[in-house]
């Protein structure tokens, strides 16, 4: 069954293209707009998806366009426009030059479709998910961010490695800011409901959790021309997913805190349950103090990224 919801890809790059293609081909939405500002590549990627179509079987259009009139009354908004990192550079580098293609395609996309549900992907993640928040001046339901998904889909996929099962078989969470202070949750990490805490040593746990931190930065590595899109719109798909058939399911997304987990005022990757109405739920987790800590520290970071950009004074 298709949903009859009309998504909006904001940026025709890696992730956007490869976003747009999923959700059609997964029939997420009847209708999928693939906008950029390069004149032709939207429209390009978009004719050759649909020429797909007889083959694939989805029955959705996706239209490439340059005019954000195309995307009024979009239920769902993905923002993918901004440079991706290089070798070398974290992801807080692509601040500065991200904060303006963020905040100029907000106040468009926010113009044609005042009821849609923003989902940034832009990075950093979590000062971009605030960029979106300020500008649009959203109710916090409707502005979510994509980051933990990914982290623990890596997460995930490392274990069943290490377990040498099925993917299948492995739940994993990964909370907190999408950078190098996420924060892994291993009690609530298993395979067929057994914590990895129990399964593995410390030792392998530890190396886990390690790549999980560097995963992105591992194919940043491994591509040299930019960063990771497959995984990372299978990614988006899941929470368009949850959305648009309105599933309520329980994932990592960043989301606004008032007070959960002892943070106020900023957007971090926690538990959300993700239905029609966007982030219906925050869901407050039991964390350990080692835990707390570590959530703390990553929400820290994220709060440094966010005065970085209240100091630019762009809004
Ligand atoms: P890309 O360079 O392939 O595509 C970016 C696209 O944005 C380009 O086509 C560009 O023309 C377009 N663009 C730039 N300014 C625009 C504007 N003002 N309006 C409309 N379109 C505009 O980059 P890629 O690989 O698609 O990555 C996109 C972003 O997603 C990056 O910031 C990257 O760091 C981030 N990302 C985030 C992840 C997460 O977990 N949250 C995971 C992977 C990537
Ligand atoms: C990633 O984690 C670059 O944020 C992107 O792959």
């Amino acid at each position: 069954m298709i949903s009859n919801v009309k998504v909006s890809v904001i940026g025709a790059g890696h992730v956007g293209a490869t976003t747009a293609m999923r959700v059609l081909e997964k029939n997420l939405a009847k209708t999928v707009i693939l906008l950029d500002i390069v004149d032709g590549l939207p429209q390009g990627k978009a004719l050759d998806e649909m020429e797909a179509s007889p083959i694939e079987g989805f029955d959705g259009e996706l239209i490439g366009t340059n005019d954000y009139k195309d995307t009024a009354n979009s239920d769902i908004i993905v923002i993918t426009s901004g440079l991706p990192r290089k070798p070398g550079m974290s992801r807080d580098d692509l601040l500065e030059k991200n904060v303006k293609i963020v905040k100029s395609v907000t106040e468009q996309v926010v113009k044609y479709s005042p009821n849609a549900i923003l989902l940034t992907v832009t990075n950093p993640l979590d000062a971009m998910v605030y960029t979106v928040k300020k500008v649009s001046g959203f109710d916090d339901s409707h502005i979510v961010g994509m980051a933990g998904c990914l982290d623990s889909a890596r997460f995930s996929r490392f274990i069943a490695w290490e377990a040498g099962c099925s993917v299948k078989n492995v739940n994993s969470f990964v909370l907190g800011g999408h950078g190098d202070t996420m924060v892994p949750l291993t009690r609530y990490s298993t395979v067929s409901g057994v914590p990895i805490t129990k399964l593995f040593s410390k030792e392998r746990v530890e190396a886990i959790i390690d790549r999980t931190r560097k995963g992105g930065g591992e194919i940043v590595k491994l591509l040299k021309t930019g960063s990771a899109y497959y995984a990372t719109s299978s990614a988006i798909c899941q929470m368009v997913r949850a959305i648009s058939f309105d599933t309520k399911e329980i994932m990592p997304c960043a989301a606004a805190l008032h007070g959960e987990y002892g943070v106020d005022g900023i957007f971090a990757g926690v538990p959300v349950k993700l239905g029609m109405n966007g982030v219906e739920e925050v869901v407050e987790f039991d964390l350990t103090n080692e835990e707390k800590i570590l959530f703390k520290a990553s929400a820290d970071h994220v709060k440094e990224l966010c005065n970085k950009v209240d100091s630019l004074k762009l809004f």
